[in-house]
């Protein structure tokens, strides 16, 4: 079994309530997190519960010691010195996470890394669509702000090991300079691929001059060909998939019937993604079956 299925395995194993919890009590999982975060965050804290360690979060800020002038680094060398069993982190990229990880005492989980990846979000996307419906024979187009995508970087890395085949579609402007298979027209993506990952419009990543706001407000937008009207749900085949990584932007990216509609599986990645952050805290705790 590979690497990804022996994850998505354990994930499964969470969600039918069979994996076994950190054996000692007292464990603490420190969430360190620099950039905002809902979703990532709150998921990792109930997957560190269902885990059997207790989650103390720090979120950079007002009221912490960064007020003061204390770095990123120092925070996270401060913070991991506490004798937690491991560390879930989110920080920017002028942050050498892969160098300070190797200096820290514990395993370090990456809840997301500036514009460099997002692997647990990309694991729980793919688990997800596995859960729903299986791999197998599934085409993902990746809609929208793909340049600015730390979520795209991961999915690519493991949708190559995977071998399931993707393609982008969006803006010229928000598009990587490769040569991945491109769709001009969201039309034309939806006859080729059948899952269609919405991306969110990194408003805070763009120079203002690219961000032209939403489609709703903004008819020159640059988003337009590549909006989820309500209108749009009734060409869509029954068997498309709608994902979105979360936080939605209604408006910019989706319509509200778009996000409700039976093909949406938004809500369903994010219920999936505290199985499989379980299955991954499982693992670098090397908690036994
Ligand atoms: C993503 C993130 O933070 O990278 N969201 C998430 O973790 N669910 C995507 C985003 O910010 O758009």
């Amino acid at each position: 079994m590979g690497q990804v299925e022996r994850t998505f395995h354990l994930a499964r194993e969470a969600k039918q309530g069979r994996l076994k919890p950190w054996p000692r009590a007292g464990g603490t999982a420190g969430l360190l997190f620099f950039e905002p975060s809902t979703r990532t965050q709150k998921s990792f804290e109930v997957a560190t519960v269902r885990a059997g360690l207790f989650p103390v979060s720090f979120n950079a800020g007002a009221g912490t010691s960064m007020e003061k002038g204390e770095s990123v680094e120092d925070s996270i060398r401060n913070l991991a010195a506490m004798g937690h069993e491991l560390l879930i982190i989110r920080a920017g990229e002028g942050v050498d996470m892969g160098a300070l990880a190797n200096q820290l005492p514990q395993p370090v989980l990456n809840a997301g890394w500036g514009k460099r990846g997002h692997p647990t979000q990309a694991l729980l996307d793919l688990f997800t669509l596995q859960e729903r419906r299986e791999l197998e024979g599934a085409r993902i187009v990746f809609v929208g702000d793909i340049l600015h995508s730390r979520v795209v970087q991961s999915h690519l890395e493991v949708l190559r090991v995977l071998k399931v085949p993707y393609a982008f579609c969006g803006p010229h402007a928000f598009l990587p300079q490769d040569d991945v298979k491109r769709f001009a027209r969201l039309r034309d993506a939806v006859e080729w691929g059948n899952v269609l990952m919405f991306l969110r419009y990194q408003n805070e990543r763009h120079s203002s001059q690219q961000n032209k706001g939403s489609v709703v407000t903004d008819p020159q937008s640059p988003f337009r060909e590549f909006f989820l009207h309500d209108e749009d749900l009734a060409m869509l085949p029954a068997t498309t998939a709608i994902m979105h990584p979360g936080p939605v932007n209604i408006g910019q990216e989706l319509s509200q019937g778009a996000y409700h509609d039976p093909r949406s599986m938004i809500l369903d990645q994010v219920t999936h993604g505290v199985w499989l952050r379980q299955a991954l805290i499982h693992q670098v705790l090397e908690v036994s079956q």
